[in-house]
């Protein structure tokens, strides 16, 4: 399993603390925000973690992940060109680094302390598929996908942003599918907002079958407003001083 960390975006909703510097490289409390989705990483076992940004920001994070030892890993990166392309034509980026590993996907503003390595090991028996993670939170914000399961936690649907909610659990940043996501990258649309959208990419492999759903206690996309990214300081400051976080 290789990781894909995605940290290109014009970040407009946390404009103007986004004009120039990266969104992802805001403070968390005590880290920058990327440090966050690498040690989810590093704590699952990755080694291997290609981090995707604009040709503006590339430099800053490699001025300040290095070669990823710091952290266990081996960094390597890429540039998304066009920033509106959405997280599939990022997460396309890693086609020659994936080579025929199955892949980790983690959006830079996801932040969480759940450890994947369990269900990374579950993943890698199986010959193909897909794990999206959800979590329950209020989802009429309508900011988030939300993922409807059944009593077994079968997934039923997923759907981008709805007006209706089925369910309260909304998709996280956090993914990891098999080698073929790339040829399902391929078959993908744009959607009414201009991206292609990871929605899309899931619900291929929810129409053959193969997708599973794995829920996990807490996490916040600090990157969505200003209250989200106060929110994830206050929250992430209070788990350091209790001990839960570093
Ligand atoms: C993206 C996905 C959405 C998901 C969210 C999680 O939204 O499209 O389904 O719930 O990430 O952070 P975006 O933040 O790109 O609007």
């Amino acid at each position: 399993m290789k990781g894909v960390v995605l940290a290109g975006g014009l970040a407009t909703r946390l404009r103007p603390l986004t004009w120039v510097t990266n969104k992802h490289l805001l403070p968390i409390y005590n880290k920058p925000m990327i440090y966050y989705p690498l040690e989810a990483m590093a704590r699952a076992g990755i080694k291997d973690v290609l981090l995707t940004s604009s040709s503006d920001h590339s430099g800053h994070f490699e001025s300040l992940l290095k070669t990823g030892e710091n952290f266990g890993l081996r960094m390597y990166f890429a540039i998304q060109k066009n920033p509106k392309g959405g997280i599939p034509e990022a997460i396309y980026l890693a086609k020659d680094f994936a080579k025929d590993d199955n892949l980790m996907v983690i959006l830079g503003d996801n932040i969480f302390n759940f450890n994947l390595k369990k269900t990374i090991s579950e993943f890698n028996k199986e010959k193909k598929g897909a794990i999206v993670f959800g979590v329950k939170i209020p989802t009429q914000s309508k900011q988030y996908g939300v993922i409807e399961i059944d009593n077994s936690g079968k997934v039923i649907s997923i759907e981008e942003k709805p007006d209706n909610p089925k369910s309260d659990i909304a998709q996280t940043g956090v993914y990891m599918y098999d080698k073929r996501v790339f040829s399902f990258i391929k078959n993908l649309k744009p959607s009414a907002r201009g991206e292609l959208e990871v929605t899309d990419l899931n619900n291929q492999y929810l129409k053959e079958g193969t997708l599973k759903c794995q829920l996990i206690d807490w996490w916040i996309d600090a990157g969505t407003s200003f209250d989200e990214l106060l929110r994830a300081n206050n929250l992430v400051a209070e788990k350091v001083k209790n001990g839960e976080l570093q």
